[in-house]
């Protein structure tokens, strides 16, 4: 159904970009893992009247007036961030992962406090202070790394010793580029040794924490969560911080979210938020996440019987990272090209300790979480990944991609994107 009227009559030079993304959307398979689709639902509460209004401050204490229905809406999205991830307390205010980390940051240390996070290279994300961002001028972070990349086991001993040597304010597990469960109690063991607060960035498997599929760091005791809200959430692009218990810390955080780092919330955006949560409150979400970890899996098997390198030696949640550079001799950048000919979006990745370069690494990142959204279940996952093996063993042969192309064309056409989830 196409609900673009107004633009269409107003506005035709936008309105061309608008179909042509639906098109995109629904005519190719959609491999990144911190993508996904939304129901009709959340776009219609970020298309939503809510994007008029102006309300600074938290329900109850805003600085503008006429805030009865904002405040209703708001405290709806907040109750159901505590139920589904078991907070006592949630800011939803973030208006991005990048923003939540940012005001996190500021909300637990002083400039040149100490953060210790995972390793940017081994799956840790650019908001724990890539060089080029503007926090790492404000803080001081240091790093953990994986012991063994075949395994993806994280070196415990090592993040230990760095803690006891650098005393972190923060210890952060969290990663985007990183397909294993960690052990959070080892973290808040080491963490409550050195007097750090514990801290998990959940960006990426949100929605498999709040499916009950991965652990929850806060039943390991740790202080706070960070999240983006648009990744296997299956939320509108958006952030959101979590507090497990403490209400000081809670109060700090509001602070640094606003005023600290941001002037009025989206109310649309905090609205898509509230639909999207009321979504993964039902059994139904609980169905999805386990079958984005079955396609996961599905997909592991084919690489593993073709002999291709996993980081981590495979996956236990919605991701995986393939060595295709030093499996089959194609750059990710070739890969990324090439697979996006027949239809199939990822992206290309660093692999641990990359040889090459960040612009044409050796690897691709791939995940299940949107080709779940579709209905695809572990049939569709496996000839998909035979499809991605087949386009890059053989990416300068135009025949076979025109067949390969038509057969992700055909397998879209029987796995729409669908608009309703509940
Ligand atoms: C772990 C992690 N944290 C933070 C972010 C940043 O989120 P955003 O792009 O919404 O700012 C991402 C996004 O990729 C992420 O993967």
């Amino acid at each position: 159904m196409n609900d673009y009227q107004f633009i269409k009559e107003q506005d035709p030079e936008l309105y061309a970009t608008l179909v042509g993304e639906e098109e995109r959307e629904q005519n190719g398979v959609e491999l990144i893992p911190s993508e996904n689709y939304v129901s009709r639902a959340v776009r219609e509460a970020n298309g939503s009247i809510f994007t008029n209004k102006y309300s600074e401050g938290y329900p109850g204490r805003r600085y503008y007036g006429g805030q009865e229905f904002t405040d209703m809406m708001e405290t709806i999205a907040i109750e159901r961030a505590k139920k589904l991830f078991k907070a006592k307390y949630a800011n939803v205010q973030p208006l991005g992962g990048a923003n939540a980390n940012v005001a996190m940051y500021f909300a637990l240390m002083e400039p040149g406090d100490t953060v210790l996070g995972m390793d940017l290279s081994h799956g840790g994300h650019l908001t724990h202070g890539h060089p080029t961002t503007a926090i790492n001028k404000v803080f001081n972070f240091v790093r953990y790394k994986m012991k063994n990349v075949e395994t993806g086991e994280i070196d415990y001993d090592e993040l230990r010793a760095v803690a006891l040597r650098e005393k972190p304010k923060i210890i952060l597990a969290g990663f985007s580029a990183y397909s294993r469960e960690l052990d959070y109690g080892k973290f808040a063991e080491i963490a409550k040794e050195v007097g750090a607060y514990t801290v998990a960035d959940m960006a990426h498997i949100a929605g498999l924490i709040a499916g009950g599929v991965a652990k929850n760091p806060f039943d390991f005791g740790f202080d706070v969560i960070t999240t983006t809200t648009h990744k296997t959430l299956r939320g509108p692009r958006g952030g959101m911080i979590l507090v497990r218990e403490n209400e000081d810390l809670a109060k700090k955080i509001n602070k640094a979210v606003f005023p600290g780092m941001q002037g009025g919330p989206h109310m649309h955006i905090i609205a898509g938020k509230a639909v999207a949560f009321g979504e993964a409150l039902t059994p139904a979400f609980k169905i999805y996440v386990e079958q984005i970890l079955k396609n996961a899996k599905a997909m592991e098997g084919v690489f593993k019987k073709e002999g291709i390198r996993l980081l981590g030696g495979g996956t236990d949640n919605h991701l995986l990272l393939a060595d295709v550079y030093g499996s089959l001799g194609v750059t990710g950048q070739e890969a990324e090209t090439v697979l996006d000919e027949v239809g199939i979006t990822l992206n290309k990745n660093m692999i641990a300790d990359e040889p090459r370069s960040a612009l044409d690494p050796s690897g691709i990142r791939f995940g299940t979480p949107a080709m779940t959204t579709r209905n695809m279940k572990e049939k569709e996952a496996i000839r998909l990944a035979e499809i991605m093996i087949e386009t890059m063993k053989n990416k300068d042969n135009t025949a076979i991609k025109t067949v390969l192309r038509e057969e992700v064309k055909n397998m879209c056409q029987t796995f729409p994107v669908p608009e309703r989830f509940v």
